[in-house]
C-alpha cells in the first residue's frame, strides 16, 4: 500500500519507508554488536510486532531464534489497563536465555511492563526491550527501553503493524489517522 491507497482516511504519512529502514540498519548494527557471541531469542508480541520484527530479524548478522506471544489486555475501550491476559505462550524455555522483547509500540507502557516482570520471572540471563516506536507523553508508568526506533506525539497511528479495527498493519509506513475515521 501506499500513502494514495489510504484516500482520506490519511491524515498524514509521521515515518516513510525509508525512514523507518534507515533506522532499522541502526538498531540492528547495535543489537549485533550488543549481542555479538550470545545466543540471542527474540520474543515478538502479535500482532503488531510482526513487521518489525521481520524486518530487524532480517537485518541482523547473527542468526537468532524468534518465538511469539499474544497478549489481551484487560478492560474497555482501546487503553490498557495493565492487567494482561496470555492467550498465547512462548514455545521456548527462557532459562538461562538472552532474550530481546519486540513491540511495535510502547504506548502507556502498561502491556511492556507487565510482560518484562513475567518474562523475567521466568530465569532468563537477560530480558531487553525493542520497539519502533514510542509515546513518551503517553506513558503511565516508566519501562526501561534498550532500543527505541522513534519517540512520536501522542496522534492516533497506524501502519507497520499497528491497526485502526484491525486494518491498516500492513500499510509499510506509519501514518496518522484523520479523525473522521476514528470517529472524532
Ligand atoms: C499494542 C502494542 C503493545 C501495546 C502497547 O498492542 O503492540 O503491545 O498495545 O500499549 P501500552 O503501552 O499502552 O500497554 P495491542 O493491544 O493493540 O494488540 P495488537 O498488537 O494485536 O494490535
Amino acid at each position: 500500500m501506499d500513502p494514495a491507497d489510504m484516500g482520506d482516511d490519511l491524515e498524514r504519512v509521521l515515518l516513510t519507508e525509508e525512514q523507518l529502514g534507515a533506522r532499522l540498519d541502526e538498531m540492528a548494527a547495535q543489537i549485533d554488536a550488543d549481542y555479538a557471541g550470545r545466543d540471542l531469542l527474540m520474543v515478538g508480541v502479535l500482532k503488531g510486532a510482526v513487521m518489525v520484527m521481520a524486518d530487524l530479524a532480517r537485518r541482523l548478522h547473527t542468526a537468532v531464534e524468534m518465538d511469539w506471544m499474544a497478549v489481551s489486555s484487560y478492560g474497555a475501550g482501546t487503553t490498557s489497563s495493565g492487567v494482561v491476559r496470555i492467550l498465547k505462550d512462548l514455545d521456548a524455555d527462557l532459562t538461562g536465555r538472552d532474550v530481546l522483547i519486540v513491540e511495535d509500540i510502547i504506548d502507556s507502557g502498561l502491556t511492556l511492563s507487565w510482560l518484562l516482570s513475567n518474562l523475567r520471572s521466568r530465569g532468563p540471563a537477560s530480558v531487553e526491550i525493542a520497539t519502533m516506536l514510542r509515546k513518551p507523553e503517553a506513558a503511565k508508568v516508566e519501562v526501561d527501553v534498550r532500543y527505541v526506533g522513534f519517540d512520536i506525539p501522542t496522534d492516533f497511528v497506524v501502519g507497520y503493524g499497528l491497526d485502526f479495527a484491525e486494518k491498516y498493519r500492513n500499510l509499510p509506513f506509519v501514518g496518522t489517522l484523520a479523525p473522521h475515521v476514528y470517529g472524532d
